[in-house]
This record gives C-alpha cells, structure tokens and sequence, in this order.
C-alpha cells in the first residue's frame, strides 16, 4: 500500500504513539480492503460511545490513545449511554456514570467535540456533497453517503478514530465511485405517508438487501425526518451504508437496466409495521432514534400540548437541535408534561434494562431491533401514537 512521506512518519512513531497506533490500524484496513493508498477526510464521526458497549477494555484503549493523541479533522461523537448532566434523575448508578465520564474525559482529550448525538448532520458536522469522511453510526453513514452524498464506509469505533488522529483513511469501499451504484432497484407502490412508515419499509428491505445498495423508485418526496429513518432502519436490519431515492438523492441520475428489482407493496408495508408488535402495555415510550429533529420536536410539544404523561416518556435528541427547540419555546411545553429530554443517550445505549423496564413503545424500527435483542418487548408505532402511549391511564 502506496503511503506518503508523512503517512511512513506517523507510521514510524515520530508524530506520537497514538498516531502510530491509528496509522497501524489503518495500513492493516486497507492491506484487507487492497486499498492503493490512503485519502484525506474532512470529518469523523465516532461510535463507540456508551459505556454499556465499550466496557473496561474499551476505556483502556482510550486512555493510552489520549495520552499523545490530537484529531486532526473536526470529530463529532456519537451519544453515550446516560445524560452527561442529569445521569442521576435517569436513574443510572454511580459505577456506570463514573466510568462513563472517564470515557467522555478521554475523548475530550483527544480533541473530540462532545456532541453526544447520531445526527451530526443536525449538529454542525455538515460535509458536503463529494468529500472523504469517516464515519462510525450506521444511520449516520447510510444518511452522509446517501442524502448528503459525502463518501464514508461504514467505519467501527476503532477506525473512526485512527481516522480522527491522522486525518486519513483507507481508499477502498464507498470512496471509489464504482461500488456506488445500486445492486436492487426497488419499486415502491404504496403511499409512504409518515417518517415511521419509511421506518418500516427499511427495514424491510434491508434484510432482502443485507449489505447492498437499493435504489428506491416511486418516493415522490422524502424529507429529513423521512430519510434519517430509512437509513436507520437500512443500516439495521441490513448492512447498508448507501442507498439511492429516484430524483431525490443527488447520485440517483444512474443506470439501473438490468439490475435484480422487486415491488415494494401495501401488504409489504402492513407486514414490515407488525414486525415488531409484542403484545401487552409498554411501561416506557421513547421517541428520538435517530435523535429528534427540530421539527419533530416542533410535532411533539404540539401533540403534548395541555396533556400529562403517566408512563416514562424521553425525548432523545442532541444538545444543539435542544437549544433551538428551547428558543422555540417547544421545550417547555415539552417538559411541562413530565417528558424528559434524553440528551448524549437514547434508548438504546443506555442500560434500562438495568434501570428496570420490560417493555418499550416507539416510532423506530432500528430502535426495536435492537431492544428486542436485548431482551425487551417492543411495539413499534406512529410518533402520535407514542405520544397517546405515553399519556394514556390504563
Ligand atoms: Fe441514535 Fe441510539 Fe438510534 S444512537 S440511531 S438513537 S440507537
């Protein structure tokens, strides 16, 4: 593999042992991907986050990186498993935030931007449209590559973070516009109406496409809330990291004769929504996965207007698209109903199995993927259904 002057100095040791660290991982990428060489990225965006998931050997491998260890590229970091502020009133003991914090130290020495969330695209990390980045969080990968059309593979946490320390990455995957074309087309013949229902049809056809790249026909208008749901639940029940909307993502202007296609139907539509459909009441309902969007936290103070929730209800979303929704004035009517923000977490990397819930109501097909997996009844619904879930006495 082709490295530059610099990149055999950062090899060699002379820029620091975690950037000699970070540029071992790389050259062992990209010798398995058979990567010519290295590119520049302009952003990471780094998983591997919660403490749930990392554990002690986690936090070790973070802490000997930070001891030399600077990003070189602007770093945004993916959400933590408690509320970096409030981890008491979420219930979670004293062992875990503990750790969690020296986690979080770590990065911030690391020269990591504390952000907390899987939507850096709401949150100031923004690329554009062609560049190089390396990005962990499958949503967030499958959202860059396909909305925004930055290029990223789907980076672990290791690797997004060797990206961060040398400001390079492996060329081979998704960088090269060759493996950027759609291997399913996917006929899309019923109406999708709700983020929710995007949700649904991801998943669905992420376990038909596994690691491939769809490309939907027939969506005739998909906004953010929309596309931030298909590439969650996309990226969940398959491995996809890269999809195409006919006249509504930038790369979808390309040649799809010949490639394998199915239909998308109603009844495929009602099947994907029952998937997940455990029966009896949920005791938690959460909204925010990916985390919320303005405008969905603009839907929920709407819906939560005057009302009082009985059951556990966070709102997940990130610091900043938070401060926007308090100049709002959304977060108060928000808070007023007893709803908790859910900030730097989710449901899903915070531990609430441990903090006690069985059963979890939510509009994200990713989120009840992994809940289930867990061991958690899930009930996937609407977001103004989540809300009346959250709301109503039993
Ligand atoms: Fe984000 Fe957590 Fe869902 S990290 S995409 S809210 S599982």
């Amino acid at each position: 593999m082709y490295l530059t002057n610099e990149e055999e100095k950062m090899l060699s040791g002379e820029e620091g042992h975690a950037t000699q660290k970070a540029m071992q991982i790389l050259v062992a990428l990209g010798k398995i991907y058979d990567a010519e060489r290295m590119v520049r990225v302009s952003s990471v965006q780094v998983s591997g986050v919660s403490y749930k998931n990392l554990g002690d050997a986690g936090l070790e491998f973070l802490s000997e990186l930070a001891k030399d260890g600077k990003a070189r590229v602007k770093t945004t970091l993916n959400p933590a498993g408690m509320s970096l502020t409030d981890w008491r009133s979420q219930g979670i003991d004293s062992g875990f935030a503990e750790k969690q914090l020296k986690v979080i130290d770590a990065y911030a020495r690391l020269g990591v931007e504390i952000t907390c969330t899987c939507t850096p695209y709401l949150a100031g990390n923004e690329p554009l449209f062609g560049q190089h980045i390396a990005w962990g969080e499958s949503s967030a990968v499958a959202y860059a590559n396909s909305v925004i059309g930055a290029k990223t593979n789907r980076e672990g946490g290791p690797s997004a973070l060797a990206a961060s320390l040398t400001g390079r990455t492996p060329l081979y995957g998704l960088h090269l516009a060759e493996n950027r074309r759609p291997t399913l087309v996917v006929d899309v013949q019923t109406q999708l109406r709700f983020p929710e229902d995007f949700s649904a049809m991801g998943y669905f056809i992420g376990r038909v496409v596994r690691d491939g790249i769809p490309y939907f026909r027939g969506i005739t208008a998909a906004g953010i809330e929309e596309l931030k749901s298909l590439s969650a639940a996309l990226a969940s029940s398959g491995g996809v990291a890269m999809f195409h909307i006919a006249g509504i993502t930038p790369e979808s202007e390309t040649e799809v004769d010949g490639i394998e296609s199915l239909a998308f139907s109603s009844r495929d539509l009602q099947e994907a929504g029952g998937i997940f459909n455990d029966r009896g009441a949920s005791d938690f309902v959460s909204v925010g996965c990916p985390h919320c969007s303005l405008k969905e936290l603009a839907t929920i103070a709407d819906l939560l207007e005057g009302e009082q929730v009985v059951r556990e209800f966070w709102v997940c979303c990130s610091r900043e698209v938070k401060r926007q929704s308090d100049e709002a004035g959304y977060s108060r009517i928000i808070e007023k109903s007893g709803a908790k923000f859910a900030l730097d977490t989710c449901m899903v990397v915070a531990p609430i199995e441990e903090l006690g819930y069985r059963a979890v109501a939510t509009n994200s097909a990713k989120a009840c993927h992994y809940l289930r997996n867990a061991g958690l009844k899930v009930r996937f619904m609407p977001l103004e259904e989540c809300v009346v879930e959250a709301t109503r006495a039993d």
